[in-house]
């Protein structure tokens, strides 16, 4: 039998996290030949819903579950100990009428005490995805707080937009969301994100030339994407939680596997400066991967209108960075 894996997710009693532990302890992320040991964090308050959780995982007697680890906020290191990955989901949502960067000092101070207790208490091998908003600056905050942890081990999550820019798509088109490859966000998750058409294939065609509506593609299209999440509050009262999750689960599951040839995947990461993006940036990219170490994609073209969105979308990253400038250490 394998070593477990040991992976941690805080905010485990959330609306997102409800959706997510159960899938992750199915195997669905690592196999079925691979055990893992699920750290589930909360709040004091919430422990009580965590000790539910803990009954429920139990009821559904999954061979790859090998324990389940309970820890409250007040002691992250405990919560973190040993893990091999981080999912930093608990948080506090936004409500109808916010912008996810109205949440950054509210959150931000969050992932100051996250990112040492990760420094800390995880596995020498650990891997980080920050799911909670801001994400990308969430993810600077606690990168930044944990400075012995690679900086190429910290991930946050963009793979929701791209899914939902898939979808767009394929409707659009009249064609099977597998039709749609090389999607790829670039920037913020939030509303001056740029969902990138022009490097994007439908049934292995231009998504241009498929669509045949520029309009549409710079207008309608952009605007869903960018504004989806805002929508699913205003229709559902709360955000997105199970889609939400899903692209939790898409995105540990691409930093894990070797890309397919003529993928992308999309997650912020660390810019290492590729397309002049500043180095350190917690930034959006199409990536690939070996199942260990990405890369951005190189020598994708940028027309002018595509250089100006992804400007327009770095300059918030930049701007969000200097609001949270007493956090980062
Ligand atoms: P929720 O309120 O249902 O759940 C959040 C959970 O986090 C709660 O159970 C709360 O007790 C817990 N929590 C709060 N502070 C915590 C802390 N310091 N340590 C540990 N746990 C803590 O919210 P949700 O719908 O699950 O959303 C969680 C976050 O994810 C929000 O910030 C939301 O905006 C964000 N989100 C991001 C994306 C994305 O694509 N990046 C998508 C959807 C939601
Ligand atoms: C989303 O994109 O659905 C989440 O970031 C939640 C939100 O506030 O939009």
């Amino acid at each position: 039998m394998a070593t477990p894996i040991r992976i941690a997710v805080t905010g485990a009693a959330g609306q997102i996290g409800y959706s997510l532990v159960f899938r992750i302890a199915s195997g669905e992320v690592f196999g079925p030949d691979q055990p893992v040991i699920m750290h589930l964090i909360e709040i004091p308050p919430a422990m009580g819903a965590l000790d539910g959780i803990e009954m429920e995982l139990d009821d559904c007697a999954y061979p790859t579950l090998a324990g389940v680890v309970k820890a409250s906020s007040d002691d992250l290191e405990a919560g973190f100990a040993d893990c091999n990955f981080v999912v930093c989901v608990g948080s506090i949502p936004r409500k109808a009428g916010m912008e996810r960067g109205d949440l950054i000092r509210i959150n931000g101070p969050i992932f100051t005490s996250t990112g040492k207790a990760i420094q800390a208490a995880a596995a020498k091998d650990v891997r980080v995805l920050v799911v909670g908003n801001p994400c990308n600056t969430n993810c600077l905050i606690a990168m930044s707080n944990a400075p012995d942890v690679p900086s190429d081990r910290w991930f946050a999550m963009t793979r929701l937009d791209e899914n939902r820019a898939v979808a767009q798509l394929a409707q659009k088109s009249g064609q099977p969301v597998a039709a749609v490859t090389g999607m790829a966000i670039w920037g913020n998750h939030s509303a001056t994100q740029f969902p990138d058409f022009f490097n994007t294939k439908i049934g292995g065609k231009s998504a241009v030339e498929v669509i045949g509506d520029d309009e549409w593609l710079k207008n309608d299209f952009i605007a869903t994407v960018q504004q989806r999440g805002a929508a699913v509050i205003k229709a559902r009262g709360a955000s997105s939680a199970a889609s939400a999750a899903n692209a939790a689960l898409g995105t540990l599951k691409s930093i894990v596997t070797p890309t397919p040839a003529g993928t992308v995947f999309s997650a912020a990461i660390c810019s290492d400066g590729s397309y002049g993006i500043d180095e350190g940036l917690i930034t959006s990219f199409p990536l690939t991967t070996d199942g260990n170490k990405w890369s951005v994609v190189q020598g994708l073209e940028h027309n002018e209108f595509a250089q100006a969105k992804i400007d327009a979308t770095v300059a918030e990253l930049q701007s969000e960075r200097d609001t949270v400038k007493d956090l980062l250490a």
